[in-house]
């Protein structure tokens, strides 16, 4: 499938025809390598800063560094985004990986690391979605248990939740909530995950085990500028036949109302008011910051 993309693999900027990395990359063989997914708005990539801080922190987990300076990616970043003439608003990927070497797990048969970057359209989340809700279940596979591949790590490793996410999509469902080892619920396949319970926002907190999503941090931070109450605890089973409202945040999907679980309806079945009002927000906010950067 021809997505229109146009990517950077170790700055050498070319189509998807052309862009190869050599199948003795770390991240081909094992997994071992950490991303980033950036939308832009108002064509400029949405906190940058934020995203480039979480990719060095995934990199130090995995005993990497980012071989470039945040400036330097930020160059890169737009470097590419030139490059690609689409009128759309972009979706971006960063990928950094161990690099190419030996059939080793020892890292330093690796002389550098790769770093890509993928530039395609962004899609928008489509308007009847929105005003819909999607539907979700709660998956059987659970996710990653911190002492294993730690879901704080935005890794590239990404089978668990590709299987989460297979079975969601077999049940004909938009997205997978997964719970920890403990059984408490953690965030979905790809989205971070949010109830609404007697007017109080609630999500899952690190301690839960999963990734610290830049618009779950976002959220949380217009909620407590707006004056909603919003907290991290420890959400169960019993928690979400209780919820009047529950959403799910990515920077893709920023904040997309859940109206289904499991085939049985959330609250009124129409996506709530405080979810509604944090989406005003949100979208509020991206309005500022991003025309501010524009008219400097
Ligand atoms: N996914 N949790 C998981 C497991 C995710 O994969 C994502 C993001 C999030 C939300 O994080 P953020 O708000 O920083 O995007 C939470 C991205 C969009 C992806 O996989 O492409």
């Amino acid at each position: 499938m021809m997505v229109q993309a146009t990517l950077n693999v170790n700055g050498l900027i070319s189509d998807e025809k052309e862009a190869v990395v050599s199948v003795l990359d770390h991240g081909f063989l094992f997994g071992e390598g950490v991303y980033e997914t950036l939308r832009t708005y108002n064509h400029q990539p949405f906190l940058l800063d934020r995203h480039l801080k979480r990719l060095n922190q995934s990199a130090e987990m995995i005993g990497l560094s980012v071989p470039l300076t945040n400036k330097e990616v930020a160059f890169r970043i737009s470097e590419t985004m030139d490059v690609s003439q689409i009128s759309e608003e972009r979706y971006i990927r960063l990928l950094l990986t161990r690099g190419v070497g030996d059939l080793s797990y020892d890292p330093s048969v690796c002389r550098k690391p790769s770093f890509i970057i993928i530039v395609k359209p962004h899609e928008e989340t489509p308007q009847e979605l929105l005003a819909k809700g999607i539907s979700i279940i709660l998956s059987s596979v659970k996710r990653n248990h911190p002492e294993a591949i730690n879901p704080r790590i935005k890794s590239n490793n990404l089978l668990n939740n590709a299987l989460a996410m297979q079975e969601a999509i077999k049940k004909n469902a938009d997205e997978a909530l997964m719970r920890n080892y403990r059984g408490e619920i953690s965030e979905c396949a790809q989205s971070n995950f949010f109830l609404v319970s007697k007017n109080e926002v609630l999500t899952a907190s690190l301690d839960s085990g999963l990734l610290q999503g830049v618009t779950r941090d976002f959220v949380l931070e217009i909620a407590s500028e707006i004056g909603v109450t919003a907290r991290e605890t420890t959400l169960l089973d019993e928690d979400l036949s209780a919820a009047d409202e529950m959403f799910i945040t990515s920077t893709t999907r920023e904040i997309l109302p859940v109206t289904i679980i499991n085939n049985k309806q959330v609250g009124s079945g129409r996506p709530g008011p405080l979810t509604l009002e944090l989406r005003k927000e949100f979208y509020k906010r991206v309005s500022v910051l991003t025309s501010k950067a524009v008219d400097a």
